[in-house]
């Protein structure tokens, strides 16, 4: 039996929200740049319902329901909003049941970009509508997302980690920012101290995705890649993880769990993390950039106090690393609207949308053209500053890995969970995770 948006409702707090529709010439509030951006002129005066997925996290669901109804109102059809889980591990389970059941409830879906090789079989060729638009593109992206030939998602937006910190804080007590993990973990532990015997009481050093899913696979390869340990899986397939250098990345990060990283953090993810810092309660903060646009809002308590800079390096050869993330729009194969689906996903991944997205959002372009926009730069001068942190951010294994992937991935979060949760140590963790990835890969090709 095909299982039904309707049936997802059951399951706890995936919800769906049935976003409110406008119809052209409809009174709405939406008149920004988006309602600017010109449709194909063949998709105009339609009359069909999409539904899309496009993420949950911070501003993602608001800005997805601005810039669909602006799609809508340009070309008279309608477009459903599906309200995605936050963590990246569940809503791929969602998807690979709805594309398991051959769904059509989904449309459009916004995928990670660690995930083509796992869903290229349910997603359409994108070739055939995008009039050669993807050129615009970071070439490593569209070379991501290509696989068999096939273009199977456009890039909507691209992320790097970030190290978020609070500017005043740092100059109250006279510290500079950080350069390696050690000295973040210094410096945390003092203001940490000093502000809590001041009177905060809930002052934390650091914080950071800890929790068993795909954002610790991303903060874990930061930490053994800046340490000089490898990516776990190195491009050519070989597993590389049980090395000293990710042993030590291990144990570094299991040391700030109870000192300046609440237990908490074993349990949260990214919002987690921006509720925390956000409120003021943090010095530090591993993060991705759309945090950076939540920050600068009238209602957060750490407005015009935060800085961006690269991730602090590991101990001796070691390098600021950031994880590769960002997502991408697809067009389910299952869906019965595929030309007005893919209108849809080219309008939303123009240099237009971008660059609003960019600038309303703090979503970094996958167009590098708009690193070089005044209004872009303006809006969040980090994507000028920080360019070099973007372009060589490192990729977790997927392409190697295939749709293998998620196994692999949840094979290093699991290590690097038990090591964070004191139920192992680095060394032992990294001969355990080797195990366990020769194990997925049976045999020599993965
Ligand atoms: C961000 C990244 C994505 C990653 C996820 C993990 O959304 O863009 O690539 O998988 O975080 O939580």
């Amino acid at each position: 039996m095909m299982a039904k948006l309707a049936e997802w409702k059951q399951i706890g707090k995936w919800t769906m929200t049935v976003g409110a529709v406008l119809v052209l010439g409809a009174c709405g509030g939406n008149k920004g740049d988006a309602a600017k951006a010109d449709a194909p002129a063949d998709s105009k005066g339609g009359n069909v319902e999409l539904t899309i997925s496009c993420g949950s996290v911070g501003q993602d669901y608001e800005m997805c329901k601005k810039l669909t109804d602006a799609w809508a109102q340009k070309t008279g059809n309608k477009v459903k909003l599906f309200t995605a889980p936050n963590s990246s591990t569940d809503i791929l389970a969602l998807f690979r049941q709805q594309f398991g059941a051959g769904s059509s409830d989904l449309d459009v879906v916004m995928i990670d970009v660690v995930w083509p090789g796992i869903l290229k079989n349910h997603l359409v060729d994108l070739k055939q509508y995008s009039n050669g638009a993807e050129s615009k593109h970071f070439p490593a992206i569209i070379a991501n997302n290509t696989v068999d030939g096939k273009l199977i998602a456009m890039p909507w937006f691209t992320d790097g980690g970030l190290m978020y910190y609070r500017k005043d804080l740092l100059e109250k007590h006279n510290l500079p920012v950080p350069k390696t993990w050690a000295e973040m973990a210094e410096t945390a532990q003092k203001i940490q101290d000093a502000e809590r015997a001041a009177g905060n009481k809930d002052m934390q050093g650091f914080v950071f995705q800890g929790k068993a899913y795909e954002g610790l696979t991303c903060d874990s390869l930061e930490w053994v890649s800046s340490f000089g340990g490898g990516s776990f899986v190195e491009a050519d397939g070989k597993i590389s993880v049980n090395n000293p250098q990710a042993a030590a990345a291990f144990d570094t990060a299991a040391k700030w769990v109870g000192t300046i990283s609440p237990k908490s953090v074993l349990n949260g993810g990214e919002e987690e993390a921006r509720g925390i810092f956000q409120n003021g309660n943090a010095v530090f903060m591993r993060n991705w950039p759309y945090a950076w646009s939540l920050m600068q809002k009238d209602d957060s308590k750490v407005k015009d106090k935060v800085g961006v800079s690269p991730l602090p390096a590991g101990g001796e050869g070691g390098k600021s690393t950031a994880t590769l993330g960002g997502w991408q729009l697809a067009v389910s194969k299952y869906s019965k609207h595929p030309k007005e689906a893919a209108d849809l996903v080219m309008f939303l991944t123009s240099p237009e949308i971008q660059k609003q997205r960019a600038i309303e959002g703090s979503y970094n372009p996958t167009i590098p053209e708009l690193y070089k926009d005044a209004d872009v730069l303006k809006a969040t001068p980090f994507m000028g500053d920080l360019y070099d942190v973007f372009t060589s951010a490192v990729a977790r294994p997927s392409t190697v890995t295939g749709d293998k992937y998620n196994e692999v991935s949840a094979a290093i979060w699991n290590a690097t969970s038990s090591v964070l949760n004191g139920k192992s140590n680095g060394a032992d963790a990294a001969k355990k995770l080797e195990e366990d990835l020769t194990k997925i890969r049976r045999g020599d090709k993965w």
